[in-house]
Formats: C-alpha cells, structure tokens, sequence
C-alpha cells in the first residue's frame, strides 16, 4: 500500500497534511503518535471511509480514492478492519456475528458460513465458543471475535484501531500475540493505530509518527531504531516516554 501527498481534515479543519509512506505486504505497520493527532483519521482514509482533500492511497498500484463507489468498495473488500471494543451485536451469538460479512458479502450456504465462523474462532483463539453471546465472554475476548470477524472475508491487510483500549496489560499483550501469531501464520498485512509503547515495541515492524502541532509527520521507520537514533526530538521523547518500552 502507498500513501503519496495525502492531506486529510473534516468541514475546513486540517488534521493532517503531506503524509508519504509505504506500507509493506506482510509487515505489521503502526500509526502512532499522542492522542488527536489524526490517527483513527488516517486510518478512516486507509480504509475507505473518509475522502482526503489531497493525495492518493494505492492499493498494489490502484488508486482508491480515483474510483467510483462501487469500485471502492471492490477494493476495500480486501481489507478487514478491527473497530474499538469489537462492535459486536449483542443480540447476536459469536457465530452470527462472524457470518455477518460473510451473508453479505458472498453466497455461501449456512452451513459454509457456520464452518468458516468455527474456523475463524479457532484462529483467535476460541474454538467452541460460536454459540456465546457476548455478554457472556470477557473484554479480551469479544477483541478476539472482532478479529476473527474482521477476517472472515480472508482480508489482504487487517486494520485495528487502538485494539488494546481498555484491557487489562495481560489481556493487551495476548492481543498483540495474536496479531503477530496472525500475521506469521497467513501473512496478512497488519496496520495497527497506538500510542501504547509496550505495543509499539512489541509488534512493530515498520511506523508512521504523526505530530499534532506541525499536522504532518515527522518519521517513518522501525519504532526502535526511531527510539534510538531518529533525528527528530519529538519523535525521540515520544517513544522514550515513562518507563515503558
Ligand atoms: N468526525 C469528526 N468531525 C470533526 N472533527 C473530528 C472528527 N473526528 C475527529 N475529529 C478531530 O480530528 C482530530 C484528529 O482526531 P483523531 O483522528 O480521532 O485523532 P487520534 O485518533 O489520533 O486520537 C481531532 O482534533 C478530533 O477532534
Ligand atoms: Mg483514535
């Protein structure tokens, strides 16, 4: 995926401009930076929700926001995306929630649908549990049931906005496991919005910094070698910050 020259804002604010950057196939790629900085922003326009004012997202060589609706939405059915707290139905089992995409999205028969659900529970970690409701599991895995619905169309590259938002640190760290455990195991391309250090260090192959006082970024690279020895100041406090990391 490659982002050239893309400004982004709602009504006539600037959230940010002049973002350019590759996101590699198999890599897990972070969007970091401090809170309201456009993060969920960029990623909105990565995956075909929000229009940029400037710029273009290349999907292997195809510009996504040059195409009409409906070819967008073709492009965008390569992508799977992991929304804050998972955004489960709550009258709905696991099962049903997974088949979701899948009902719209292909012509399967139920029972294919019900074996790609059990298969994709199983990937995350929860086999057997396709006939649970929500309400009925805990935080860290209702994450799980977003991922493994956020992969049920087999997506090229899965997005997670601040997945680790709101759990407990063990619960976060298996969640980070399971991207890059995912990632390993299907070679799906991960692109992670965070601010937490411990996940950045962990999982991160490749970033993007994005500063909220000069609306553009300041770097790109792999987080720990950012840590060390990037040029800018701001990026070096930022992923030096506290005691994490
Ligand atoms: N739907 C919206 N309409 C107007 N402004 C928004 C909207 N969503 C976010 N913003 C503003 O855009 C800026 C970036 O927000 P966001 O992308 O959510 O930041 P982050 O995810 O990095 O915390 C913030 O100033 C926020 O208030
Ligand atoms: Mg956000």
């Amino acid at each position: 995926m490659r982002i050239e020259g893309i400004t982004l804002g709602y009504g006539d604010t600037l959230v940010q401009q002049d973002l350019s950057f590759d996101i590699r196939c198999g890599d897990v790629f972070v969007i970091m930076g401090g809170s309201g900085c456009g993060k969920s922003t960029l990623m909105r326009c990565l995956t075909g929700l929000l229009a940029p004012w400037a710029g273009r997202v290349l999907l292997q060589g195809e510009s996504l926001w040059e195409r009409a609706p409906a070819g967008r939405s073709v492009l965008m059915r390569r992508n799977g995306v992991m929304y804050q707290s998972g955004a489960l139905w709550s009258s709905m089992t696991l099962e049903e929630n997974i088949c979701l995409p899948l009902e719209q999205y292909t012509e399967l028969a139920p029972e294919q649908m019900r074996a790609i659900a059990e298969y994709k529970l199983a990937l995350v970690g929860l086999a057997g549990y396709g006939d649970y409701y929500p309400s009925e599991i805990s935080g860290g895995m209702r994450k799980r049931v977003g991922v493994a619905r956020a992969m049920a169309l087999d997506p090229d590259t899965l997005f997670f906005d601040e997945p680790s938002a709101g759990l407990d640190p063990i619960s976060a760290r298996r969640l980070d496991e399971l991207i890059l455990e995912l990632r390993d195991s299907l070679g799906t391309t991960m692109v992670v919005v965070t601010h937490e250090l411990d996940s950045i260090f962990t999982i991160a192959d490749d970033s993007v910094f994005l500063d909220a006082e000069t609306k553009t970024m300041l770097a790109t690279g792999n987080p720990r070698e950012l840590r060390a020895a990037s040029p800018v100041v701001r990026v070096r406090a930022f992923l030096n910050r506290g005691d994490a990391g």
